[in-house]
């Protein structure tokens, strides 16, 4: 059967315009681009380590069988969480299948109507998708800026105080790799009394616990989002919380009720990566070290570099055919760097996207931004 014309259209607009997706299978290039910061995704340790622990602990079932409500909630999980509030120092941790589920389940049932989410106008699509799903209103205030954030509050303060305020950030941002000053955010909701959500998708492993622990500012953030697809290379997510909170979205968050839970395999991968990464702090340490190594040597160069602290180091490029082509002309020398297009990111604001990892070589770093600046 024949596709709808209307969508035939926006595929052909997607085309014309240089921004039609397709999948491609991973390469042997040398990787700039994927998430798996520390090298966990591919590590046979881990792999071994997680069948092992399967073993010992008599779990040999393939599949959760349910949703957590119903027969989903295999003995991994209450195992699993508490491990995770005790490392995130947390009243509890409630794990979603994905950091999508999870954003989607926060934001679509959190907020209610009459109530106001104040999200930056770079948030990631998971948390923008869950504030469409939601009753209350939403308004974006500037890519971290903290004068219009306050402004909005404000505002907000003095139109209806019957409402609760929800501001939301990322502590790195996943298009960007800048981060917000977390601090003075917190303080600025604490003064305002309104809850403070933090994802931490793309700091979790990069910056060991993340950047709300590092900076001491569990208590003052209501709930945190951390990722298990990214720097601890498996899959899966959860929100961090009080246990009210967790109380909460058990009942409410409908990612969260109406899905298969996670498989004991993936339970078990994701206890033995946090233990890694609470045992061999040498993987976040040579990941640094290679971020050190990236920023000093830009500053060789005249490119247009967002200035980031984290793993991921964007250099603009604007036009999609353009920064396609350097992308390709990059990959052609052995190097695995991604063009992210337009409409993911601003028109004009087109990227290369380069993902550091551990698992990087100075020698790699060095090299690749050397062709950067020949093909640029
Ligand atoms: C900031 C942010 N939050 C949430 C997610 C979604 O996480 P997951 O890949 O686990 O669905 C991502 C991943 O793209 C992200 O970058």
């Amino acid at each position: 059967m024949k596709l709808p014309k209307k969508l035939t259209i926006k595929l052909q607009h997607r085309e014309e315009t240089n921004s039609l997706r397709s999948l491609k299978t991973p390469t042997n290039l040398v990787d700039f681009s994927s998430n798996d910061y520390l090298g966990f995704a591919k590590s046979e340790i881990i792999f071994t380590e997680t069948h092992q622990y399967l073993i010992n602990n008599n779990s040999k079932q393939n599949g959760a069988t349910g949703s957590r409500l119903l027969s989903g909630n295999h003995n991994l999980y209450p195992i699993v969480e508490s491990f995770l509030s005790n490392f995130y120092k947390t009243e509890t941790a409630t794990i979603f299948n994905s950091g999508y589920d999870a954003n989607i389940g926060f934001f679509s049932s959190v907020p209610q109507r009459g109530d106001v989410i104040l999200y930056d106008e770079l948030i990631h699509a998971s948390i923008r998708d869950g504030i469409q799903l939601s009753n209350a209103k939403a308004f974006k205030f500037n890519h971290n800026n903290l004068a219009d954030l306050e402004e909005k509050i404000n505002r907000q303060n003095t139109s209806n105080n019957q409402a609760e305020v929800y501001v939301v950030t990322e502590s790195v941002f996943s298009m960007d790799g800048d981060s917000p000053d977390l601090l003075k955010m917190a303080e600025i909701c604490t003064k305002h009394n309104v809850f403070f959500i933090v994802d931490e998708a793309h700091a979790i492993g990069v910056f060991n616990k993340g950047l709300v622990e590092q900076l001491n500012l569990q208590h003052k953030v209501f709930a945190r989002i951390v990722t298990f697809g990214k720097g601890l290379g498996c899959h899966g997510a959860a929100i961090l919380g009080c246990t009210e909170l967790q109380n909460y979205l058990i009942n409410f968050a409908r990612s969260f009720i109406y899905t298969t839970g996670l498989s004991p395999h993936a339970l078990a991968t994701i206890k033995i990566a946090y233990q890694t990464l609470l045992n061999q702090p040498e993987y976040p340490e040579k990941l640094q070290d290679n971020i050190h190594h990236f920023k000093k040597e830009i500053k060789r160069f005249s490119l247009n570099f967002i200035p980031s602290n984290s793993a991921i180091h964007c250099c603009v490029i604007s036009g999609n055919k353009k920064v396609k082509n350097i992308s390709l002309k990059l990959q052609e020398n052995g190097f695995d760097v991604k063009a992210i297009l337009s409409p993911t990111v601003t028109k004009g604001k087109e990227r290369l996207r380069f993902c550091l990892h551990s698992y990087n070589s100075v020698k790699e770093i060095s090299k690749v931004l050397e062709l950067l600046s020949i093909f640029a």
